[in-house]
């Protein structure tokens, strides 16, 4: 899971996010949970209503343990079919039947939107920023503030850094890695639009997808990842 090295003042914006980005899985938890039947005392709701818990009653303490507040409103807490479909699939401790899981990526690759301009890379000093700030959305944050990407929190980015995730694999070196090739290009732009696209139950954020990032930010972080004079793509 995410390894701290050190505190940062940015931490804290992050963790919250990443929370965010796990309450499915929570959710899945807690329903599979439920779906033992245990009984109600076991769920820590008291022996006077020791009754079966079904997946509709932890649903509805889950629900009910989220509040409103500033910009991030109740709406979160709700799934499209993707996230409903990948928590289902959790909560039985199952893969998502291969059939579904095509589908699903099937409709996640058709909202992908790429460059009008059919230029991909921005510029990668902005992106680094970018990819290292968690800010935005939470309800700290204002509904004009700029959000970030957040990748530093699941994925190593560069050689400096002295603190990441690694729920993601590393980016270190991704485009010398992996080439500067129209194909990867393509690729890496719809990765990070909607990454679940390519991998439907992915712990990565849609970023494209939900307008976390707009569409020049994503090619600020483009750049980051697949200009040859990027920190990431140095020895
Ligand atoms: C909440 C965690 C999380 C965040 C935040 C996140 N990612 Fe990811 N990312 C993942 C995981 C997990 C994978 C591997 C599974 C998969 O492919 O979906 C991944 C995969 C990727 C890949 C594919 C790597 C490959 O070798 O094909 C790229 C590219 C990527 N992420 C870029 C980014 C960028 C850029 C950001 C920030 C804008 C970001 N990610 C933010 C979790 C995250």
């Amino acid at each position: 899971m995410i390894r701290h090295r050190t505190a940062h003042p940015r931490r804290a914006t992050a963790i919250a996010s990443v929370l965010a980005a796990a309450a499915p899985t929570a959710l899945a938890a807690l329903a599979a949970l439920g779906s033992t039947g245990l009984p109600a005392v076991a769920a820590g709701v008291g022996p006077a209503a020791a009754q079966a818990v079904t997946p509709d009653t932890v649903k509805g303490v889950f629900l009910d343990s989220f509040r409103a507040k500033g910009i991030a409103n109740l709406g979160r807490v709700g799934q499209d079919e993707t996230n409903a479909a990948c928590t289902s699939a959790d909560a039985t401790r199952k893969d998502l039947p291969e059939a579904v899981r095509a589908r699903v990526e099937a409709e996640n690759m058709k909202t992908i939107v790429h460059p009008a301009d059919g230029k991909y890379l921005g510029d990668w000093k902005a992106g680094e920023v970018l990819a290292q700030s968690g800010r935005g959305s939470t309800w700290t944050d204002k509904a004009s503030d700029v959000n970030g990407g957040n990748c530093y929190n699941c994925h190593q980015i560069s050689k400096q850094e002295i603190s990441y995730g690694n729920l993601g694999p590393s980016l270190y070196q991704y485009g010398k890695l992996r080439g500067y090739d129209a194909d990867t290009v393509k690729y890496t732009w719809g990765k990070i639009y909607n990454a679940k696209a390519y991998n439907a139950c992915t712990n990565m954020p849609r970023f494209g997808h939900f307008g976390i990032l707009s569409e020049s930010q994503i090619k600020d972080i483009m750049a980051l990842l697949l200009d040859p004079n990027s920190p990431v793509n140095q020895d």
